[in-house]
């Protein structure tokens, strides 16, 4: 999500004559956008504002030269004035729920009298609204927000207080943009939301239309070729949207379903509202409705009051599964959420070691998942270049990247790819000959 608000804050700056640059050294405008999920984003961000400040602000300041810093994202909206005090050189703090209103913020901003901005509003009037701007060139996949924040309060989780309460993008809105994305050559796109499966508007028959409604409406864009979204929440599945993975082939067979422990214990203490049984049950009528869907999730490793058992249960629940990849963090305390005052906080080797394990099966399952596509022909969107002259990356169904080699340019085209090799984290392949769609 931040990668697409990046881009946005991008495309609304062009107007007022800022242009993107590669080189940070010159820059007149840095916008850090930062997240606070884990506890090492907030050190992170300070490091790097002092990075930003004595590599790029001092020196440019030495050559009689301004440049503003700008510091936007969950953090930003997490500690508001505490960046000012810590890192006085910023001059503009705004959250993601104000970000539309960056191009204001900086024409305000004066070098000689040292005024500073921080917006960190929830505006009554929603961010998307502001954003309807020309899109600038994208990738042949695109990210695409319709889904903001979050109303299910897990315990260790801050998205409900930097992001705030759930909001559901209106579908015309979401129409709109996915039609200029696709105007403006992208063939893929990603519907975001850090619950985007809760995501429901009125819809065209005026009956309130969940994601698999979405998705349907989406897939009559005709140049749209795939449709994917991230992330989901278990309680959120609906049959809709179950029944979109069997009946709409442009909906990639692919999904990201976090179930952060495998212990109904500890999913109570993380008011995950489901058990494990639930979540399995979740996955096989999935798999009835898509036998060969690729399955995805998030692991939250040495949660307060983990026990071994608890362990134990977040293994084998991985092991009965059988994930194509996932995710997996250490438990990082965040102020502001119930779990900061939870008893038993797991000792720091034990959840080293724990982290290790879960890892370790978890890499296992991906190389045996991408194992089984050697000798297959995969659909391939080509997305870029790779590093090595005349390669490229794609992207196949189950979100595995593709290495291949070809003469001529084909970023943004369909192809026939027959897989060769299969790796820990992508696969290569060659050209299927004189069938390139
Ligand atoms: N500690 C560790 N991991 C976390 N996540 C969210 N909050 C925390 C936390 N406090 C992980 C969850 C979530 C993913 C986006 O980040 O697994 O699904
Ligand atoms: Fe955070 Fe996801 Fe839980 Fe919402 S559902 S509180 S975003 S982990």
């Amino acid at each position: 999500m931040n990668f697409y608000d990046s881009e946005k804050m991008s495309d609304l700056l062009k107007p007022h004559g800022y242009q993107l640059d590669n080189n940070e050294d010159n820059a007149d405008l840095i916008v850090l956008n930062t997240c606070h999920i884990r506890e090492k984003a907030v050190e992170k961000t300070y490091s790097e504002l002092g990075r930003i400040r004595d590599k790029i602000k001092l020196r440019k300041e030495k050559t009689g030269k301004k440049s503003i810093v700008a510091v936007a994202g969950c953090v930003a909206q997490a500690q508001g004035k505490e960046i000012m005090k810590r890192s006085p050189w910023v001059d503009i703090v705004v959250g993601p729920q104000s970000y539309q209103n960056l191009p204001e913020l900086i024409s305000k901003v004066d070098p000689v009298k040292n005024n500073k901005y921080i917006d960190i509003e929830f505006p009554t009037i929603p961010k998307f609204d502001h954003l309807d701007c020309h899109i600038s060139d994208r990738s042949p996949s695109a990210f695409l927000t319709i889904q903001e924040g979050c109303d299910k309060f897990c315990t260790f989780c801050v998205v409900p207080y930097t992001r705030g309460a759930e909001y559901s993008r209106p579908l015309t809105s979401i129409i709109d943009e996915a039609k200029k994305l696709v105007d403006s050559g992208v063939k893929e796109i990603t519907l975001l939301g850090q619950n985007v499966n809760a995501w429901n508007a009125v819809g065209k028959d005026k009956n309130i239309w969940g994601l698999g409604r979405l998705i349907e409406e989406l897939a009559k864009i005709k140049d749209l070729k795939f449709i994917r979204y991230t992330t989901s929440h278990p309680l959120d599945m609906d049959i809709e949207l179950i029944e979109a993975h069997r009946d709409i082939d442009k909906l990639m067979p692919y999904l990201h379903l976090p179930v952060q422990s495998g212990s109904d214990k500890v999913l109570k203490m993380m008011n995950r509202k489901h058990t494990s049984a639930e979540y399995i049950k979740v996955i096989d009528k999935i798999r009835d409705y898509n036998p060969k869907i690729a399955i995805s999730g998030d692991f939250i490793i040495g949660f307060p009051g983990e026990t071994d058992k608890d362990h134990q249960a977040t293994l084998n629940l991985i092991k009965e599964i059988n994930y194509s990849q996932a995710y997996s963090f250490k438990y990082s305390s965040r102020p502001g959420t119930p779990a900061v005052v939870f008893f038993n906080h797991v000792d720091e080797n034990i959840k080293n070691s724990r982290l290790q394990e879960v890892q370790d099966l978890l890499r296992l399952q991906q190389m045996e998942f991408n194992k089984q596509f050697i000798n297959s022909t995969q659909k391939v969107l080509v997305l870029k270049n790779g590093k090595k002259n005349g390669q490229y990356l794609g992207r196949s169904p189950f979100n595995q990247s593709i290495y291949f080699y070809s003469d001529n340019n084909l970023i943004g085209s369909t192809i026939d790819i027959n897989v060769t090799e299969a790796f820990q984290n992508s696969l290569t392949g060659v050209i299927k000959p004189n069938k390139n769609i």
